[in-house]
């Protein structure tokens, strides 16, 4: 096995001690979501049931025996574990390397703590370094593209994907996010966009992040107990 997914494989079994038994989690989406998902399957974790952050998190849950619950089905759930593609200081994140960042940021939402599992490739003083996914609706993306330049940025169609929703993405370069919370919020109010990749409403709680001499805990410090 490579350092790196030796390292990813690392944080997704440190995340197993914060799954509590027998409840229904939130699973995120990535390649270190699935060595989770795996872990949960290998190790016999006792689960109810997940909600996926993708279709294929679910599929890949579903393949190994677990139930998977629609978030409509569920009030709100006790832990998300998923990856990130960059992470600052503060825990903001960015997210949507997958494509998946809306499902993310939903169920993100809808979970008292989220458990981010980072490899130290993802660690950064400022986002930005990875260019910022953004999905929008097909009809609009001309237009949010153009809205984008406005903003700094050089907005980069990804071609061929389309999301568990239906839409297309935006990867947006050259952005220098000093201050994520107001990003979010200034993209959400353009016309089209569905969502944004940052994650800084509503940043992780908990990063594990794995290096050369092991898994790291940080602590968002107003994150809940
Ligand atoms: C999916 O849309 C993303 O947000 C992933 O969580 C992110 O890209 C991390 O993926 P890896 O675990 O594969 O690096």
């Amino acid at each position: 096995m490579q350092a790196q997914d030796a390292r990813k494989l690392a944080v997704a079994r440190a995340a197993l001690a914060y799954v509590p038994a027998g409840e229904v989690i939130g699973v995120g989406t990535g390649s270190t979501a699935n060595f989770f998902i795996d872990l949960l399957k290998s190790e016999r974790i006792d689960i109810a049931a997940a909600v996926a952050s993708s279709q294929a998190s679910a599929a890949r849950l579903k393949a190994h025996g677990f139930d998977v619950l629609e978030l409509n089905d569920v009030d709100a759930l006790s832990v998300y574990v998923d990856g990130a593609d960059e992470f600052d200081p503060r825990l903001c994140l960015i997210k949507g390397g997958g494509a998946a960042l809306t499902r993310e940021k939903i169920v993100a939402a809808a979970s008292r703590r989220f458990v981010c599992i980072v490899d130290e490739s993802k660690r950064v003083d400022v986002l930005g370094r990875f260019p910022l996914p953004i999905e929008v609706l097909t009809m609009a993306r001309s237009y949010v593209a153009r809205e984008l330049v406005k903003l700094g940025g050089h907005p980069v169609y990804r071609e061929g994907v389309i999301t568990d929703n239906g839409h297309q993405i935006l990867d947006v370069w050259g952005l220098r996010i000093d201050d994520p919370i107001s990003l979010e919020a200034r993209l959400n109010q353009i016309d089209g966009i569905v969502c944004n990749g940052l994650f800084a409403h509503r940043p992780a709680d908990v990063v594990l992040m794995a290096d050369a001499t092991g898994v790291h805990t940080l602590l968002r410090p107003d994150a809940p107990a």
